[in-house]
């Protein structure tokens, strides 16, 4: 393997280019169990016939545990957004569409975003008040079915040359409503400080054919509470404010 072309370096994972082969190298601290389920996700995906780079091996590199798949010739959604922004519109179009290709898709296998939720909401050491409300709002939502990306990140979808989207990245996997998968979109791109592209984003996806807009609401706060205890403390103050001012509004009613 000649791994001397450096596509993409993260505090988790380090990817490369062997010729047709994109090979994503994880740290050493990566449970082995977290990469294995990453290629079972990713060949799922696959097998729903959804647009992803195809799934080759999980090995080892030096000592490295990596997963091997085919090589996306393009750029990533953030790189071209960055690139051009007066294509905002159009790239944000096409990012939505592939989203919700995604979520026309079933499979019993993954985990239930409902589940996953609570589970991280009641670890999520936000204050034990806060917690049982949004744990008990949770409760009222509907199990979906649907397929969910669980990291619908702008970095995690490319566009090959001619034009056709992939999604890469399936560690979150998980099935829900689109709408619990939508509005963690949202926050991401939030986080990223992508703020004028999340609310174009937001706009669109809530009146998308299908999908409920009250639904998208409901689930802004128990995304960002779901993923609070993860991040850092610059995305906790804004995760907190989205879970704040809805947690207002709710008890206001
Ligand atoms: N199959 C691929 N083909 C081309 N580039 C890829 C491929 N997989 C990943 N990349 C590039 O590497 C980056 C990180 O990959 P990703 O799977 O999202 O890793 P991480 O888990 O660290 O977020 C992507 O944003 C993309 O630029
Ligand atoms: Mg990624």
């Amino acid at each position: 393997m000649m791994l001397d072309r450096i596509i993409s370096v993260s505090n988790r994972t380090t990817v490369f280019r062997d010729g047709g082969n994109a090979v994503k190298v994880y740290r050493a601290s990566y449970p082995k169990s977290s990469i294995l389920n990453e290629g079972m996700n990713l060949t799922l995906a696959e097998e729903l016939g959804l647009p992803v780079p195809q799934f080759r091996q999980i090995t080892t590199v030096e000592n490295r545990w990596a997963m091997i798949m085919d090589y996306i010739a393009g750029k990533t959604f953030l790189r071209m957004l960055t690139e051009s922004p007066l294509k905002t519109d159009a790239l944000l179009s096409r990012w939505t569409a592939l989203q919700r290709t995604i979520h026309e898709k079933r499979c019993a296998a993954l985990p239930q975003v409902n589940d996953l939720a609570a589970q991280r909401i009641e670890a999520s050491g936000l204050p034990s008040d806060l917690i049982r409300r949004l744990s008990a709002r949770l409760q009222t939502l509907p199990r979906g079915h649907e397929v969910c990306h669980g990291e619908f990140a702008l970095s995690n979808a490319m566009e090959s040359a001619g034009g056709k989207a992939f999604a890469l990245d399936w560690k979150h996997a998980m099935q829900g409503s689109g709408e619990a998968d939508g509005a963690w979109a949202y926050l991401l791109m939030q986080l990223d400080g992508f703020d004028k592209e999340a609310e174009l984003y937001r706009e669109r996806f809530v009146s998308l054919k299908g999908v409920d807009a009250a639904l998208f609401e409901q689930w802004i706060p128990l995304g960002a509470a779901a993923h609070y205890r993860e991040s850092n403390e610059r995305k906790r103050a804004l995760l907190l404010s989205y879970i704040e001012t809805a947690d207002r509004r709710e008890r206001e009613k």
